[in-house]
């Protein structure tokens, strides 16, 4: 049987659903997992949503929606964004609701690219980008980003990553999986850059509501950018709605029908009952988002107070999401033998090299867990330094 020679750039083994599935089973097997490998919110959804979709059910709406998804989500996202971003886009002519922010993503990249075109992407990165990139046969371009200038993007040395084939660049602020926010004068140099050379800007916002210091800026709220960028959002983190799918992007009018057409393909439309309970979500439950990233920031704080007393762990203070992207190249063993032996010790985290070729000496912990796990977690990281 032939498989799609694109496949050959992907790895099938070592991902982050590999190191899930894994830890599921072991779970299975009885072992007790700390999980802060993968990046779902613990928290339930929020009640009111989980209502709504109920109702919808029982009121029978399980069939086909309008492609672009149903109207009082569309302007309940559009309220949201207008509130929490100041993004002002047509909810009628200027959004698609999608089975998810993957889903949103996979459809601007077929829609925009063409085999062989480059797009750069800031490294480390939401693999997605990267594997979805890779299938439709476009070159992801890794630029490298390093702790030792807590992830901020050069915008000097992006310029000259820059060449004739580039025609587009994908940026995520904050990102999954350094929690960096990208600052608005680099946001703006980003700009510069992409209207100088004519680029299309896939700005992923899903983490736009998870910021404790330094506010979150859109790229596409900068001059002259709305016209070029594809915003790409989620109802999975700001809710806790991740098993929901339910994402949405912005994009100028005219690529709309083409996005459309994408669209159809992969899932026609995002599931009815679940538009209809994060319709209820965007309308009315900031109050639910803002309890849970109160809780992520200390969360945070906790953790990182905890990995500085350890030797060997280079930790910086991520300003937003939920993720830490510390470097462990001082410990003297790979970040996958350290994950390997602290799995051992049913604590589950993400080697770096899941998220970019130039993150291979860091690892990525997701805080997504309770508080007394995390102590548990910096207790198990600890031990297992101590016996290196
Ligand atoms: C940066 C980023 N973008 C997109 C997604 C995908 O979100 P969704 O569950 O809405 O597909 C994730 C999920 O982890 C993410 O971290």
């Amino acid at each position: 049987m032939k498989i799609n020679s694109n496949f050959s750039g992907i790895s099938l083994e070592g991902g982050l659903y590999d190191i899930f599935n894994k830890t599921l089973l072991l779970e299975q097997a009885g072992k007790k997992i700390i999980h802060k490998e993968i990046g779902k919110p613990d928290f339930d959804s929020p009640p009111a949503a989980k209502e709504a979709a109920k109702k919808a059910l029982d009121e029978g709406f399980v069939h086909y929606t309008s492609m672009i998804g149903i109207p009082e989500l569309r302007h309940a996202i559009a309220k949201k964004e207008k509130l929490s971003n100041g993004t002002v886009f047509d909810p009628d002519k200027e959004i698609i609701i999608t089975a998810g922010a993957c889903e949103a993503i996979t459809c601007a990249l077929i829609v925009l690219f063409e085999p062989g075109d480059e797009i750069i992407v800031p490294s480390p990165y939401f693999p997605v980008y990267y594997e979805s990139a890779v299938m439709l046969g476009l070159n992801i371009v890794e630029f490298p980003l390093s702790i030792d200038n807590d992830f901020e993007i050069d915008t000097d040395n992006l310029r000259a990553a820059v060449t004739d084939r580039t025609r587009g660049i994908i940026i995520n602020t904050p990102s999954n999986p350094t929690g960096k926010i990208i600052s608005l004068e680099s946001l703006n140099e980003v700009a510069n850059i992409a209207r100088q050379k004519d680029l299309i800007v896939i700005s992923d916002e899903t983490y736009d509501q998870f910021t404790f210091s330094g506010a979150h800026y859109s790229i596409r709220n900068l001059n002259d950018m709305q016209d070029r960028t594809i915003v790409i959002n989620s109802a999975s983190k700001t809710f806790s709605m991740t098993g929901w799918r339910i994402g949405y992007l912005i994009a100028p009018a005219r690529y709309i029908p083409y996005l459309s057409k994408a669209h159809q393909s992969f899932s026609t439309c995002a599931t009815s009952f679940a538009q209809k309970g994060a319709a209820v979500a965007f309308n009315d439950c900031q109050d639910f988002t803002k309890e849970m990233v109160k809780e992520f920031k200390a969360r945070r704080d906790l953790l990182i107070d905890g990995l500085s007393k350890l030797e060997g762990i280079e930790c910086n203070k991520p300003e937003g999401a939920f993720y830490l992207f510390p470097r462990i190249s001082k410990l003297g063993i790979s970040a996958v033998e350290f994950c390997d032996l602290l799995l051992d010790h049913g604590l589950a985290i993400a080697p770096g090299s899941a998220f970019g070729r130039s993150s291979a000496d860091y690892v990525r912990m997701s805080y997504a867990c309770s508080q007394e796990d995390l102590r548990e977690a910096i207790d198990i990281i600890g031990r297992v330094i101590d016996k290196l």
